[in-house]
């Protein structure tokens, strides 16, 4: 028999060829890292706080009493900044009362989207590499994860082969952008594709949008404004990577009203509701000036570019991603075909620890992926110079 949990678990790819729960490989660099004392790219996390101001008015919150439990759906007044910032940004206008509810991270919004709307019989469509809670979540779910493949250099799908993924089983397609692990940030003609696609088979679009504001040139374009889309999609965004605060998990989730009740029955017996003294501080975060949300990603170019060099002078190809926090390179120039081997080596070799790609990968999808690494760059700049100085020993310690 199968329990949930191992369908989570091999949604993931996280159970061993025996069928026990395998240590993620993840866990398996961090706790290398930790050993060796290296510099832990792995992580997807900032080391910097985001605006000091937001962390006094949660704190402010937590002193005035605001720690009980907020409404199911979110607070009003960070439903109404969520429905505001989408409309100076997109022109999107989701009704706060109806079309918005705040979500513990945008973790929760994935799970409580796919575990209403899917299950046994019905398949859900992701790109491949995919983050990992979406195959965890539809393995929970009970349907079938089917992919389409990103193609490196650019990682742009094969339009046909996006086509050819569909069927009238597909109840949901989700799209990343910008994509992780990836960093690819995908124009009008691509999410259009999807929208057609999606619209020919009924199939609902989940959104996950969560680095929108962290592009490095191109629009962020979400889903939602393609002429159709609307009526059948569902976008998911998050505090945690535009303000640097990803520890207080809050997220959100947005669309049609029915679309959105159906979700939040879930989340409803999940959580029930999210953390309260947070939901008034990001609120007032989405109401920052334009100029917050631009110079949050000229920071983070600049953190990428000063990366992107070092593995550049360490012999490797560099995959110049367009948004997120990460940054892919092709190890094949060092000599190197599998970079799931090399990454278990590094944080020892050199100091540095960085996840290989196939892991986000089913295992027959992996072999496009063998020889590719990802590096998180939302480090401050000094520890990324000292990663790079790391990195030009490599090829010599090979
Ligand atoms: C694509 C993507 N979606 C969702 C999440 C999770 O967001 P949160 O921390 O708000 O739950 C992450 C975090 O790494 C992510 O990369």
């Amino acid at each position: 028999m199968t329990h949930p949990w191992q369908r989570t678990a091999q949604g993931a790819n996280l159970l061993g060829p025996d069928g026990s729960l395998a240590v993620t490989i993840f866990e398996e660099i961090t706790t290398l890292a930790n050993r060796h004392g290296a510099i832990n790219l792995g992580q997807g996390f900032p080391d910097e706080d985001g605006p000091a101001e937001l962390s006094r008015i949660a704190q402010q919150a937590i002193a005035q009493g605001q720690n009980q439990y907020a409404p199911g759906k979110g607070i009003l007044d960070l439903r109404e900044a969520v429905s505001g910032h989408q409309q100076r940004f997109y022109g999107l206008t989701p009704d706060p009362e109806t079309e918005v509810i705040i979500t513990t991270g945008a973790t929760e919004a994935i799970a409580a989207a796919i575990l209403s709307l899917t299950g046994p019989g019905d398949e859900v469509l992701t790109f491949e590499p995919f983050y990992d809670s979406y195959g965890a979540m539809i393995g929970l779910s009970g349907a079938t994860h089917t992919t389409a493949p990103l193609l490196a250099p650019d990682f742009m799908p094969d339009l046909a082969a996006l086509e050819r993924s569909f069927n009238p089983r597909t109840k949901m397609v989700i799209v990343n952008n910008p994509h992780n692990p990836t960093g690819a940030v995908f124009p009008e003609s691509v999410l259009a594709e999807v929208v057609r696609l999606a619209t020919k088979y009924d199939a609902v679009i989940l959104t996950d949008e969560v680095y929108e504001h962290l592009t490095f040139g191109p629009r962020h374009i979400p889903v939602a404004t393609l002429p159709g889309a609307a009526e059948r999609t569902l976008t998911i965004s998050s505090a945690g990577k535009t303000f640097s605060y990803t520890g207080w998990k809050i997220g959100w989730l947005s669309g049609p009203a029915e679309l959105v009740a159906a979700a939040r029955t879930v989340k409803q017996f999940l959580t029930y509701s999210s953390g309260t003294p947070f939901q008034s501080a990001i609120a007032a975060g989405l109401r920052m000036e334009d100029s917050f949300f631009t110079d949050a990603a000229a920071t983070l170019q600049r953190k990428r570019d000063i990366l992107s060099e070092g593995l550049r002078a360490a012999g490797m190809d560099v995959l110049t991603p367009q948004g997120t926090y990460f940054v892919n390179v092709d190890t094949v120039k060092l000599g190197i075909t599998d970079a799931t081997a090399l990454a278990r080596r590094l944080p020892e070799l050199i100091g540095v620890a960085a996840i290989p790609v196939p892991v986000f990968c089913h295992p027959e999808g992996a072999y496009r992926t063998r020889s590719l690494l990802r590096f998180a760059f939302c480090k401050k700049e000094a520890v990324l110079e000292q990663a790079a100085e790391r990195l030009a020993t490599l090829a010599g310690k090979l």
